[in-house]
Protein backbone atom coordinates (compact mmCIF):
# COMPACT_ATOMS: atom_id res chain seq x y z
CA UNK A 1 0.00 0.00 0.00
CA UNK A 2 1.48 3.10 -0.99
CA UNK A 3 1.10 5.68 1.91
CA UNK A 4 -0.28 8.87 1.81
CA UNK A 5 0.90 11.86 -0.05
CA UNK A 6 0.38 14.23 2.36
CA UNK A 7 -1.89 14.70 5.36
CA UNK A 8 -5.05 15.72 3.49
CA UNK A 9 -4.93 12.56 1.81
CA UNK A 10 -3.95 10.68 4.71
CA UNK A 11 -7.54 11.53 6.63
CA UNK A 12 -8.68 9.29 3.88
CA UNK A 13 -6.13 6.71 3.91
CA UNK A 14 -6.83 3.07 5.27
CA UNK A 15 -3.51 3.08 7.51
CA UNK A 16 -2.15 7.06 7.64
CA UNK A 17 -0.60 6.24 10.74
CA UNK A 18 2.84 5.38 9.76
CA UNK A 19 2.92 8.49 7.75
CA UNK A 20 1.47 10.79 10.99
CA UNK A 21 4.18 9.13 12.44
CA UNK A 22 7.20 9.88 10.13
CA UNK A 23 5.97 13.62 9.88
CA UNK A 24 6.00 14.06 14.19
CA UNK A 25 9.86 12.37 14.16
CA UNK A 26 10.90 14.06 11.03
CA UNK A 27 9.26 17.23 10.63
CA UNK A 28 6.82 17.85 13.56
CA UNK A 29 5.72 21.64 11.63
CA UNK A 30 6.89 22.33 7.93
CA UNK A 31 5.62 23.90 5.15
CA UNK A 32 4.24 21.41 2.24
CA UNK A 33 4.70 23.55 -0.83
CA UNK A 34 2.44 21.18 -2.40
CA UNK A 35 -0.66 21.84 0.05
CA UNK A 36 0.55 25.65 0.33
CA UNK A 37 0.10 24.80 4.19
CA UNK A 38 2.16 24.78 7.23
CA UNK A 39 1.47 21.01 9.06
CA UNK A 40 1.82 20.81 12.82
CA UNK A 41 1.89 17.17 13.65
CA UNK A 42 3.55 16.53 17.66
CA UNK A 43 1.81 17.04 20.09
CA UNK A 44 3.72 20.49 21.20
CA UNK A 45 2.77 21.84 17.65
CA UNK A 46 -0.44 21.17 17.72
CA UNK A 47 -0.88 22.87 20.86
CA UNK A 48 1.00 25.95 20.46
CA UNK A 49 -1.09 26.38 17.27
CA UNK A 50 -4.11 26.22 19.07
CA UNK A 51 -3.28 28.14 21.51
CA UNK A 52 -1.24 30.92 19.37
CA UNK A 53 -3.11 34.39 19.78
CA UNK A 54 -2.20 35.40 16.35
CA UNK A 55 -3.41 32.18 14.89
CA UNK A 56 -7.31 32.58 13.32
CA UNK A 57 -9.88 30.45 12.92
CA UNK A 58 -10.53 32.31 9.39
CA UNK A 59 -8.39 34.23 7.34
CA UNK A 60 -8.07 37.74 8.20
CA UNK A 61 -9.55 39.26 5.17
CA UNK A 62 -12.21 36.58 4.28
CA UNK A 63 -14.04 36.11 7.87
CA UNK A 64 -16.80 34.81 6.18
CA UNK A 65 -16.76 32.74 2.62
CA UNK A 66 -16.96 34.90 -0.37
CA UNK A 67 -19.93 32.58 -1.75
CA UNK A 68 -22.03 33.11 1.59
CA UNK A 69 -21.27 37.05 1.89
CA UNK A 70 -24.68 39.04 1.22
CA UNK A 71 -26.59 35.55 2.04
CA UNK A 72 -28.56 34.14 5.26
CA UNK A 73 -26.38 31.62 5.60
CA UNK A 74 -23.36 33.85 5.53
CA UNK A 75 -25.27 35.99 8.20
CA UNK A 76 -25.23 32.79 10.28
CA UNK A 77 -21.89 31.72 9.70
CA UNK A 78 -20.51 35.15 10.97
CA UNK A 79 -22.19 34.42 14.43
CA UNK A 80 -20.75 31.26 14.79
CA UNK A 81 -18.38 31.00 17.78
CA UNK A 82 -16.58 28.37 15.54
CA UNK A 83 -15.87 31.07 12.80
CA UNK A 84 -14.69 33.92 15.13
CA UNK A 85 -12.02 35.01 17.26
CA UNK A 86 -10.99 37.84 19.38
CA UNK A 87 -14.26 39.53 21.66
CA UNK A 88 -16.77 38.30 19.71
CA UNK A 89 -15.71 34.69 20.59
CA UNK A 90 -14.96 35.68 24.39
CA UNK A 91 -18.43 36.94 24.84
CA UNK A 92 -20.42 34.39 22.96
CA UNK A 93 -18.20 30.79 24.13
CA UNK A 94 -19.11 30.74 28.14
CA UNK A 95 -23.01 31.20 26.74
CA UNK A 96 -22.26 28.16 24.52
CA UNK A 97 -20.01 25.75 27.02
CA UNK A 98 -22.89 26.68 29.46
CA UNK A 99 -26.09 25.76 26.69
CA UNK A 100 -24.00 22.39 26.14
CA UNK A 101 -24.04 22.01 30.07
CA UNK A 102 -27.55 22.27 30.78
CA UNK A 103 -28.50 18.72 29.55
CA UNK A 104 -27.45 15.85 32.09
CA UNK A 105 -25.82 12.47 30.65
CA UNK A 106 -29.37 11.26 31.35
CA UNK A 107 -31.17 13.32 29.14
CA UNK A 108 -28.76 12.71 25.98
CA UNK A 109 -28.92 8.92 26.24
CA UNK A 110 -32.57 9.21 26.40
CA UNK A 111 -32.26 11.35 23.31
CA UNK A 112 -29.82 9.75 21.49
CA UNK A 113 -32.48 6.22 22.07
CA UNK A 114 -35.14 7.45 20.91
CA UNK A 115 -33.23 8.80 17.64
CA UNK A 116 -31.88 5.75 17.69
CA UNK A 117 -35.13 3.80 17.26
CA UNK A 118 -37.08 6.27 15.03
CA UNK A 119 -34.37 6.40 12.35
CA UNK A 120 -32.46 3.04 12.48
CA UNK A 121 -35.19 0.91 10.83
CA UNK A 122 -35.93 3.99 8.01
CA UNK A 123 -32.39 4.67 6.90
CA UNK A 124 -29.59 3.59 5.57
CA UNK A 125 -26.40 3.08 7.16
CA UNK A 126 -24.13 5.63 5.90
CA UNK A 127 -27.21 8.12 6.10
CA UNK A 128 -28.04 7.39 9.66
CA UNK A 129 -24.53 8.49 10.64
CA UNK A 130 -24.90 12.12 10.06
CA UNK A 131 -28.90 12.10 11.01
CA UNK A 132 -28.74 10.19 14.05
CA UNK A 133 -26.53 13.15 15.69
CA UNK A 134 -28.59 15.76 14.38
CA UNK A 135 -31.79 14.07 15.78
CA UNK A 136 -30.38 13.44 19.05
CA UNK A 137 -29.69 17.71 19.11
CA UNK A 138 -32.66 18.26 17.98
CA UNK A 139 -34.22 16.07 20.79
CA UNK A 140 -32.32 18.28 23.50
CA UNK A 141 -33.19 21.56 21.88
CA UNK A 142 -36.97 20.73 22.21
CA UNK A 143 -37.77 20.40 18.28
CA UNK A 144 -41.29 19.61 18.16
CA UNK A 145 -41.83 16.52 16.61
CA UNK A 146 -43.87 17.69 13.57
CA UNK A 147 -40.62 19.76 12.54
CA UNK A 148 -37.50 16.98 13.63
CA UNK A 149 -37.43 15.69 10.27
CA UNK A 150 -37.31 19.23 8.12
CA UNK A 151 -35.14 20.09 11.32
CA UNK A 152 -32.75 17.97 10.58
CA UNK A 153 -32.73 18.59 7.21
CA UNK A 154 -31.76 22.19 7.13
CA UNK A 155 -28.90 21.61 9.56
CA UNK A 156 -28.02 19.16 6.92
CA UNK A 157 -28.48 21.71 3.99
CA UNK A 158 -26.45 24.38 5.59
CA UNK A 159 -23.59 22.10 6.83
CA UNK A 160 -22.82 21.47 3.53
CA UNK A 161 -23.25 24.87 1.89
CA UNK A 162 -20.93 26.36 4.07
CA UNK A 163 -18.64 23.67 3.24
CA UNK A 164 -15.49 24.42 1.54
CA UNK A 165 -16.15 24.11 -2.25
CA UNK A 166 -19.77 24.35 -1.87
CA UNK A 167 -21.75 25.04 -5.54
CA UNK A 168 -24.27 27.88 -6.14
CA UNK A 169 -27.03 25.14 -5.52
CA UNK A 170 -26.18 24.11 -2.16
CA UNK A 171 -25.44 27.68 -1.04
CA UNK A 172 -28.59 28.37 -2.25
CA UNK A 173 -30.27 25.33 0.16
CA UNK A 174 -27.94 26.41 2.66
CA UNK A 175 -29.37 30.00 2.42
CA UNK A 176 -32.85 29.31 2.63
CA UNK A 177 -32.34 26.39 5.60
CA UNK A 178 -30.26 29.03 7.43
CA UNK A 179 -33.60 31.56 7.15
CA UNK A 180 -35.91 28.59 8.66
CA UNK A 181 -33.92 27.44 11.42
CA UNK A 182 -33.16 31.47 12.41
CA UNK A 183 -36.95 31.98 12.36
CA UNK A 184 -37.05 28.68 14.87
CA UNK A 185 -34.39 30.35 16.90
CA UNK A 186 -36.58 33.98 16.74
CA UNK A 187 -39.62 32.11 17.56
CA UNK A 188 -37.87 31.05 21.36
CA UNK A 189 -37.10 34.95 21.76
CA UNK A 190 -33.35 33.78 21.07
CA UNK A 191 -31.14 36.84 20.07
CA UNK A 192 -29.42 36.43 16.71
CA UNK A 193 -25.77 35.16 18.17
CA UNK A 194 -28.08 32.70 20.40
CA UNK A 195 -30.32 31.24 17.65
CA UNK A 196 -27.13 30.89 15.37
CA UNK A 197 -24.92 28.96 17.77
CA UNK A 198 -28.13 27.06 18.57
CA UNK A 199 -27.91 26.05 14.79
CA UNK A 200 -24.13 25.07 15.32
CA UNK A 201 -25.01 22.08 18.30
CA UNK A 202 -26.58 20.42 15.00
CA UNK A 203 -24.01 21.60 12.44
CA UNK A 204 -21.45 20.45 14.33
CA UNK A 205 -22.41 17.54 15.72
CA UNK A 206 -22.97 16.27 12.17
CA UNK A 207 -20.06 15.04 10.66
CA UNK A 208 -18.03 14.63 13.78
CA UNK A 209 -20.24 12.61 15.56
CA UNK A 210 -21.45 11.18 12.70
CA UNK A 211 -17.28 9.96 12.02
CA UNK A 212 -17.42 8.64 15.73
CA UNK A 213 -20.30 6.85 15.34
CA UNK A 214 -18.78 5.28 12.13
CA UNK A 215 -15.02 4.61 13.61
CA UNK A 216 -16.42 2.78 17.08
CA UNK A 217 -18.64 0.37 15.08
CA UNK A 218 -16.01 -0.51 12.66
CA UNK A 219 -13.72 -1.05 15.56
CA UNK A 220 -16.51 -3.14 17.51
CA UNK A 221 -17.15 -4.92 14.26
CA UNK A 222 -13.44 -5.45 13.39
CA UNK A 223 -13.13 -7.09 16.97
CA UNK A 224 -9.10 -6.74 16.41
CA UNK A 225 -8.77 -5.51 19.65
CA UNK A 226 -6.71 -7.06 22.16
CA UNK A 227 -8.65 -9.28 24.98
CA UNK A 228 -11.81 -8.67 23.48
CA UNK A 229 -12.25 -5.19 24.19
CA UNK A 230 -15.26 -5.24 22.10
CA UNK A 231 -17.35 -7.48 24.48
CA UNK A 232 -15.91 -5.69 27.74
CA UNK A 233 -17.57 -2.60 26.19
CA UNK A 234 -20.81 -4.64 26.09
CA UNK A 235 -20.79 -4.67 29.95
CA UNK A 236 -22.54 -1.62 30.63
CA UNK A 237 -22.60 2.08 30.08
CA UNK A 238 -19.91 3.59 31.33
CA UNK A 239 -17.76 0.71 29.76
CA UNK A 240 -19.18 1.88 26.55
CA UNK A 241 -17.92 5.32 27.00
CA UNK A 242 -14.79 4.35 27.71
CA UNK A 243 -14.42 2.27 24.29
CA UNK A 244 -15.43 5.51 22.81
CA UNK A 245 -13.48 7.75 24.07
CA UNK A 246 -10.50 5.27 23.30
CA UNK A 247 -11.44 5.28 20.05
CA UNK A 248 -12.17 8.78 19.69
CA UNK A 249 -8.33 9.18 20.52
CA UNK A 250 -6.77 6.75 18.91
CA UNK A 251 -8.86 7.31 15.64
CA UNK A 252 -9.79 10.99 15.81
CA UNK A 253 -12.96 11.67 13.47
CA UNK A 254 -11.69 15.03 13.40
CA UNK A 255 -8.28 14.24 11.99
CA UNK A 256 -7.30 18.33 11.18
CA UNK A 257 -8.59 21.40 11.68
CA UNK A 258 -6.93 24.67 10.23
CA UNK A 259 -5.57 28.05 11.54
CA UNK A 260 -4.48 31.00 9.87
CA UNK A 261 -1.99 34.15 10.72
CA UNK A 262 -3.41 36.89 11.45
CA UNK A 263 -0.11 38.60 11.80
CA UNK A 264 3.97 37.30 10.97
CA UNK A 265 5.18 34.89 13.99
CA UNK A 266 7.79 32.32 15.50
CA UNK A 267 5.79 28.67 16.41
CA UNK A 268 8.47 26.48 17.55
CA UNK A 269 10.93 28.73 16.47
CA UNK A 270 9.96 28.59 12.48
CA UNK A 271 8.79 31.91 11.25
CA UNK A 272 5.34 31.55 10.19
CA UNK A 273 3.96 34.91 7.47
CA UNK A 274 1.17 36.72 7.95
CA UNK A 275 -1.94 34.99 6.05
CA UNK A 276 -0.14 31.87 6.05
CA UNK A 277 -2.05 28.79 7.24
CA UNK A 278 -1.39 25.96 9.38
CA UNK A 279 -3.13 22.71 8.83
CA UNK A 280 -3.68 21.49 12.50
CA UNK A 281 -3.29 17.40 12.79
CA UNK A 282 -5.39 16.50 15.99
CA UNK A 283 -5.14 12.71 14.31
CA UNK A 284 -1.45 12.66 14.71
CA UNK A 285 -0.82 14.61 18.21
CA UNK A 286 -3.08 12.00 19.52
CA UNK A 287 -0.86 8.99 18.84
CA UNK A 288 2.70 11.34 20.52
CA UNK A 289 4.04 9.73 23.63
CA UNK A 290 4.66 13.32 25.11
CA UNK A 291 0.49 12.55 25.45
CA UNK A 292 0.21 9.01 26.41
CA UNK A 293 1.97 6.19 27.14
CA UNK A 294 1.95 3.53 24.16
CA UNK A 295 -0.08 5.74 22.42
CA UNK A 296 -0.59 4.03 19.35
CA UNK A 297 -2.01 0.59 21.18
CA UNK A 298 -5.67 0.83 21.72
CA UNK A 299 -6.65 0.44 25.11
CA UNK A 300 -10.08 1.32 26.46
CA UNK A 301 -8.65 0.47 30.03
CA UNK A 302 -6.17 3.33 29.94
CA UNK A 303 -6.02 5.45 32.69
CA UNK A 304 -6.28 9.10 32.75
CA UNK A 305 -5.84 9.33 28.57
CA UNK A 306 -5.87 12.43 27.17
CA UNK A 307 -6.53 13.65 23.78
CA UNK A 308 -6.53 16.40 21.32
CA UNK A 309 -9.65 15.27 19.26
CA UNK A 310 -12.20 17.58 20.92
CA UNK A 311 -9.47 20.42 20.28
CA UNK A 312 -7.27 22.41 22.77
CA UNK A 313 -7.29 25.93 23.89
CA UNK A 314 -9.99 29.14 23.47
CA UNK A 315 -12.25 26.80 20.54
CA UNK A 316 -11.88 23.39 22.48
CA UNK A 317 -15.16 21.20 21.75
CA UNK A 318 -18.00 22.57 24.16
CA UNK A 319 -19.61 18.79 23.18
CA UNK A 320 -17.43 16.44 23.67
CA UNK A 321 -19.40 14.36 26.87
CA UNK A 322 -22.60 14.40 24.58
CA UNK A 323 -21.07 12.92 21.58
CA UNK A 324 -19.95 10.45 23.73
CA UNK A 325 -22.91 9.74 25.13
CA UNK A 326 -24.84 9.63 21.82
CA UNK A 327 -22.76 7.15 20.44
CA UNK A 328 -22.25 5.14 23.12
CA UNK A 329 -26.13 5.24 23.32
CA UNK A 330 -27.04 4.55 19.90
CA UNK A 331 -24.51 1.63 19.49
CA UNK A 332 -25.67 -0.30 22.80
CA UNK A 333 -29.30 0.17 21.16
CA UNK A 334 -28.42 -1.55 18.32
CA UNK A 335 -26.10 -4.48 19.93
CA UNK A 336 -28.90 -5.20 22.67
CA UNK A 337 -31.79 -5.84 19.45
CA UNK A 338 -29.05 -7.93 18.22
CA UNK A 339 -28.75 -5.68 14.49
CA UNK A 340 -25.49 -4.84 14.47
CA UNK A 341 -23.50 -7.26 12.94
CA UNK A 342 -26.55 -7.06 10.06
CA UNK A 343 -26.56 -3.19 9.42
CA UNK A 344 -23.02 -2.41 9.87
CA UNK A 345 -21.88 -4.33 6.68
CA UNK A 346 -18.15 -3.77 5.52
CA UNK A 347 -16.28 -1.24 5.47
CA UNK A 348 -15.67 0.30 2.23
CA UNK A 349 -13.76 3.25 2.46
CA UNK A 350 -13.89 6.75 3.87
CA UNK A 351 -15.81 9.81 2.59
CA UNK A 352 -13.97 11.98 0.65
CA UNK A 353 -13.34 14.73 2.99
CA UNK A 354 -10.49 17.01 3.82
CA UNK A 355 -10.80 16.94 7.44
CA UNK A 356 -12.89 14.53 9.16
CA UNK A 357 -12.47 10.41 9.21
CA UNK A 358 -15.78 9.13 8.24
CA UNK A 359 -16.09 5.13 7.09
CA UNK A 360 -18.48 4.23 4.08
CA UNK A 361 -20.03 0.82 5.45
CA UNK A 362 -21.56 -1.29 2.42
CA UNK A 363 -25.50 -1.89 2.70
C1 LIG B 1 -23.00 16.64 19.97
C2 LIG B 1 -21.93 16.75 19.23
C3 LIG B 1 -21.08 17.99 19.12
C4 LIG B 1 -21.39 19.31 19.33
C5 LIG B 1 -22.72 19.89 19.77
C6 LIG B 1 -20.18 20.08 19.07
C7 LIG B 1 -20.09 21.45 19.16
C8 LIG B 1 -18.96 22.19 18.89
C9 LIG B 1 -18.89 23.65 18.87
C10 LIG B 1 -20.07 24.60 19.14
C11 LIG B 1 -17.60 23.99 18.59
C12 LIG B 1 -17.05 25.42 18.43
C13 LIG B 1 -16.33 25.84 19.69
C14 LIG B 1 -15.51 27.10 19.50
O1 LIG B 1 -15.08 27.36 18.37
O2 LIG B 1 -15.26 27.81 20.48
C15 LIG B 1 -16.86 22.76 18.42
C16 LIG B 1 -15.52 22.70 18.14
C17 LIG B 1 -14.85 21.53 17.91
N1 LIG B 1 -15.37 20.25 17.93
FE1 LIG B 1 -17.24 19.72 18.44
N2 LIG B 1 -19.17 19.21 18.73
C18 LIG B 1 -19.68 17.93 18.74
C19 LIG B 1 -19.02 16.77 18.46
C20 LIG B 1 -17.68 16.70 18.19
C21 LIG B 1 -16.93 15.48 17.93
C22 LIG B 1 -17.50 14.06 17.95
C23 LIG B 1 -15.64 15.84 17.68
C24 LIG B 1 -14.46 14.96 17.35
C25 LIG B 1 -14.12 13.93 18.07
C26 LIG B 1 -15.58 17.28 17.76
C27 LIG B 1 -14.43 18.02 17.56
C28 LIG B 1 -14.35 19.38 17.64
C29 LIG B 1 -13.12 20.12 17.42
C30 LIG B 1 -11.76 19.52 17.05
C31 LIG B 1 -13.43 21.46 17.60
C32 LIG B 1 -12.46 22.65 17.52
C33 LIG B 1 -12.17 23.06 16.12
C34 LIG B 1 -11.05 24.08 16.08
O3 LIG B 1 -10.53 24.50 17.14
O4 LIG B 1 -10.65 24.45 14.98
N3 LIG B 1 -16.81 17.76 18.07
N4 LIG B 1 -17.70 21.68 18.61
Amino acid sequence: MQPPRNAIEAVTHPDPWPFYRSLRQERPLFFDAGLGLWVASSHAAVSAALNHPALRVRPPAEPVPMGLQGTAAGEVFALLVRMTDGEFHAAHKPAVAQAARRWTLADVARAAEDATDDLQPRLEVNDFLGVLPVQAMARLLGVPEELRDDTCRWALQFTQGIAPGAGTQAVALADDAAAALMAQGRALGLQPAQAANRIAFMQQAMDATGGLLGLVALQLAQDQVPEGQGAAADASQEAMRRFVREVERWAAPIQNTRRFAAESLTLLGQPVEAGQAILVVLASANRDEALNPRPEHFDMHRAQSRSMGFGAGPHTCPGAAIAIEIVATSLRSIRAKGQFDHYFGACTGFRPLPNARIPVFSQ
